[in-house]
């Protein structure tokens, strides 16, 4: 098996352009690479620098190419430029928006934390600038009839304890999502979430290190099987942005294995 998995269904998107944020690494690193290898023109912007150099690197080991813009989606004067440079990248119109970029660590901002400005800064990356740059290029994929994908949670609807920044961040991209599905709908735009649960990225993160190796009970206890993987999220990604989903708008789709729909008592 390669060590970076993508889809083993690759539709075609060549004459799409699709921006995915935070996607140097991670989950965002498996869709940059996903969506080049289906043909299409990929724009990926992250803050770690080093991150998207080496996810270029990747790809042109497998003769892809892309467009990586470093922004730091926390700055409104970065989301904007990030903004006006895809829309200069993509004259024709954005097809895909692929809002990924997060403070993913679930426990950042926390009711028993020690830093108050926290819980603000998972708002503004996780929240605020998935709507400031849907709004900022809201034109650009009312051009093409193009449509957004969110990144949420199962955190958006469960919870562990010290995860409240994450878990409302999440929560309010989901409304998020069926609030911009209203107002854009009617301008040919499709918005939709997904919720993944665990997806190990290991192998995908900067430095690429080799795939984690979990007990066997860790697979075991979610319904599927198997802890989650980076392109089973592309994958969802690949049929949401299709023309076989333009009858999907608003929706959150989980992606976490059952694990939500599993009874726990002890
Ligand atoms: N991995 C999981 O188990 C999981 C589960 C549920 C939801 N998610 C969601 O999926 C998405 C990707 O998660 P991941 O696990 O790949 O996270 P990750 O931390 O591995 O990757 C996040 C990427 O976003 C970038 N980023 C962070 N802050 C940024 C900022 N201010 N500006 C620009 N880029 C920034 C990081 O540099 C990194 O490349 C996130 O929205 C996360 O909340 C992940």
């Amino acid at each position: 098996m390669e060590k970076l998995q993508t889809p083993a269904y690759r539709p075609s998107f060549s004459s799409h352009t699709v921006l995915v944020t935070g996607g140097a690494a991670g989950i965002g690193r498996c869709l940059t690479l996903s969506f080049a290898q289906a043909g299409a023109q990929v724009i990926f912007a992250d803050r770690d620098q080093a991150a998207g150099e080496e996810t270029l690197a990747i790809l042109a080991e497998q003769g892809l190419l892309a467009h990586f813009i470093q922004a730091d989606l926390s700055d409104q004067t970065q989301i904007e430029q990030l903004a006006r440079q895809t829309v200069s990248l993509a004259p024709a119109g954005l097809h895909v928006l692929i809002h990924n970029a997060a403070i993913a660590n679930a426990h950042t901002a926390q009711v028993f934390g020690a830093d108050p400005a926290a819980f603000d800064q998972v708002l503004a990356v996780n929240l605020a600038a998935p709507f400031h740059l849907t709004r900022l290029l809201k034109a650009s994929l009312i051009q093409t009839g193009g449509c957004v994908i969110n990144l949420a949670s199962t955190r958006a609807f469960q919870s562990e304890p010290q995860s409240e920044g994450y878990a409302a961040s999440k929560g309010g991209i989901v409304a998020l999502t069926h609030a911009l599905a209203l107002s854009l709908g009617e301008h040919g735009i499709r918005v939709n979430a997904i919720a993944p649960g665990w997806i190990d990225t290991t192998e995908w993160q900067k430095g690429r290190p080799d795939p984690a190796i979990w007990p066997e009970e860790e697979h075991h206890q979610h319904p599927a099987g198997r802890i989650g993987r980076p392109a089973d999220i592309a994958a969802a990604c690949f049929f949401l942005a299709s023309p076989d989903a333009g009858f999907i708008t608003g929706q959150t789709l989980v992606i976490d294995g059952g694990m939500t729909r599993k009874m726990i008592y002890r």
